[in-house]
C-alpha cells in the first residue's frame, strides 16, 4: 500500500472519519556546504523524493491528537500544555511529538492561529539518516496549520519558524538549511542558499549526472549534544578571532589567508572546527561557477575534500560513513562522494554518471557489505518540490 493510502486508512480507523486534507514535505540531501549554515555560509541542498505525509482535519476537542503511523504511537497536546511539554494525561510528550508541538508553539507565539487537529503521519525519509526527517515533519505540520489557520506565509518564513521550533522547543541549535530545502524545494533543481542574506537561486546538474544516496544504516547517537558543541566551537572561534579581526560577525567573514595567519591563536580543537568551516565556505563559493560550466569533475573533487574535512577536522564522520565514501570514490563513474547532513551516521551523497549508476550501486552495496557486514540501502534521488498541500 502506498503511504498516502496507508495514512488515510489509519486515520479512518483512529478517528472514525476520513481526513479533510493531506500535506507533504520532503527531506533533503546536501551536496556542498556542510556545517556552514549556522556560520552564515553557502549551502547547496536539494529536496528529495522522500517525504513526510500528514493526513489531518481540525477538531473542536481540547487537545490535538497525533498518531505516528511508523511508530504506532499516539500523542496529544494543546496550547496550554505546550510549555510543560506534557500530554492531555500529564505524561511527558514523546520525543517525536516535540517537532509538531514545537511548530504549534512558535506559530502561537507569532500570533498565528494553530487550531487543534487530528492527524496521522508517516514518512519515508529514514529517521536519523542525515536526510532531514525532522525538518520534513516540521514543514508538513506547518502546512497543516497554515491550511486550517486562514493565514499564508512565504515558504522561507515557514522554514524560519520551523528552525525556531527546533532551536527553542526541541533544543537542537540547527541552522536554516534543512527547513529551507524542505519548504522551498524545486523539482529537478539544486538550491543554492546564502545563509546570511537568505537569498537563493536554483542550479542544475548536467542531464547525464545522477544523485545517488547511500544509507549506511548506522543511526546517529547523541547527535544534538555533539551538534551543539560544534556550533559552540565556531562561536568561540569568532570570539577569539575578533581580537585581530574586529569587524567579523561570523566565520563567513574570515578569509583562508587570515585564518592561516591567526590559526595558532586558537585552541587546537577550536582551530580544527573553524578551519573546516572557513575552507568549506571557500569550496561552496566555487559551486555555482563549476556547475554553470558543467565541470562535475572538479565539483566532485570538492565533495571528496569536504568528506576528508568533515572526517578529520570537524570530526562528525564514523567508520561506516568513511567506508561508504572511500569505496564510492574508487568506482567507475563516481565524480564525488561524501557524508551528507550533520554526520555521526546516516547517508553519503554521490554524484555518478547516469550510465554507470547501476553498476555503481551494485559494487558499492557489495563492497560496503563485505567490509562492514551491514546491508546498505542505495537509491537514485530526484530533486522534488517543497512542502505542499496535496489534498
Ligand atoms: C543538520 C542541521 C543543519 C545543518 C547540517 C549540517 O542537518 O539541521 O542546519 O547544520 O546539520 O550541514
Amino acid at each position: 500500500m502506498n503511504i498516502i493510502d496507508n495514512i488515510t486508512n489509519t486515520y479512518k480507523e483512529k478517528f472514525g472519519y476520513a481526513p479533510a486534507h493531506i500535506a507533504r514535505a520532503p527531506g533533503r540531501v546536501n551536496l556542498l556546504g556542510e556545517h556552514v549554515d549556522y556560520n552564515d555560509g553557502f549551502v547547496l541542498p536539494a529536496a528529495i523524493d522522500r517525504a513526510t505525509y500528514v493526513a489531518f482535519s481540525p477538531t473542536n476537542e481540547r487537545h490535538s491528537t497525533l498518531w505516528a503511523a511508523d511508530l504506532d504511537q499516539q500523542a496529544s497536546f494543546a496550547l496550554d500544555t505546550l510549555s510543560s511539554k506534557t500530554q492531555a494525561d500529564s505524561s511527558p510528550l514523546p520525543e517525536w511529538a516535540l517537532y509538531p508541538a514545537g511548530v504549534m508553539d512558535v506559530l502561537h507565539k507569532e500570533g498565528l492561529g494553530a487550531l487543534n487537529i487530528h492527524a496521522v503521519f508517516s514518512s519515508n525519509v529514514p529517521q536519523g539518516s542525515g536526510l532531514s526527517s525532522s525538518a520534513s515533519i516540521e514543514m508538513a505540520f506547518a502546512i497543516a496549520w497554515q491550511t486550517l489557520g486562514g493565514w499564508t506565509l512565504p515558504p522561507m518564513k515557514r522554514a524560519l519558524l520551523g528552525q525556531k521550533a527546533e532551536n527553542k522547543y526541541v533544543g537542537v541549535n540547527c541552522g536554516i538549511m534543512d527547513q529551507f530545502a524542505s519548504a522551498c524545494g524545486v523539482e529537478n533543481k539544486l538550491l543554492l542558499l546564502d545563509c546570511r542574506s537568505l537569498e537563493w537561486e536554483t542550479l542544475s546538474l548536467p542531464q547525464n549526472v545522477s544523485i545517488v544516496i547511500a544509507d549506511t544504516t548506522v543511526r546517529r547517537k547523541l547527535t544534538s549534544g555533539e551538534y551543539n558543541k560544534r556550533r559552540d566551537a565556531c562561536e568561540e572561534a569568532v570570539r577569539l578571532l575578533k581580537v585581530d579581526l574586529p569587524n567579523i560577525k561570523s566565520l563567513r567573514d574570515v578569509s583562508v589567508d587570515d585564518f592561516n595567519r591567526l590559526a595558532n591563536k586558537l585552541p587546537k580543537e577550536v582551530e580544527k572546527r573553524a578551519r573546516h568551516v572557513v575552507e568549506e565556505i571557500g569550496r561552496s563559493n566555487q559551486a555555482e561557477a563549476l556547475l554553470e560550466a558543467g565541470d562535475i569533475q572538479n565539483f566532485g573533487k570538492l565533495m571528496n575534500e569536504c568528506h576528508v574535512s568533515l572526517r578529520d577536522l570537524y570530526e562528525v564522520s564514523c567508520p561506516e560513513l568513511n567506508v561508504m565514501a572511500n569505496i564510492a570514490q574508487t568506482l567507475d563513474g563516481c565524480y564525488g562522494a561524501r557524508l551528507t547532513g550533520a554526520g555521526f551516521g546516516g547517508c553519503t551523497v554521490n554524484l555518478v554518471a547516469k550510465e554507470s549508476v547501476e553498476s555503481f550501486a551494485q559494487a558499492l552495496a557489495k563492497g560496503y557489505e563485505s567490509e562492514t557486514g551491514l546491508r546498505p540501502e542505495i537509491y537514485i534521488s530526484h530533486a522534488s518540490n517543497g512542502a505542499e498541500l496535496i489534498k
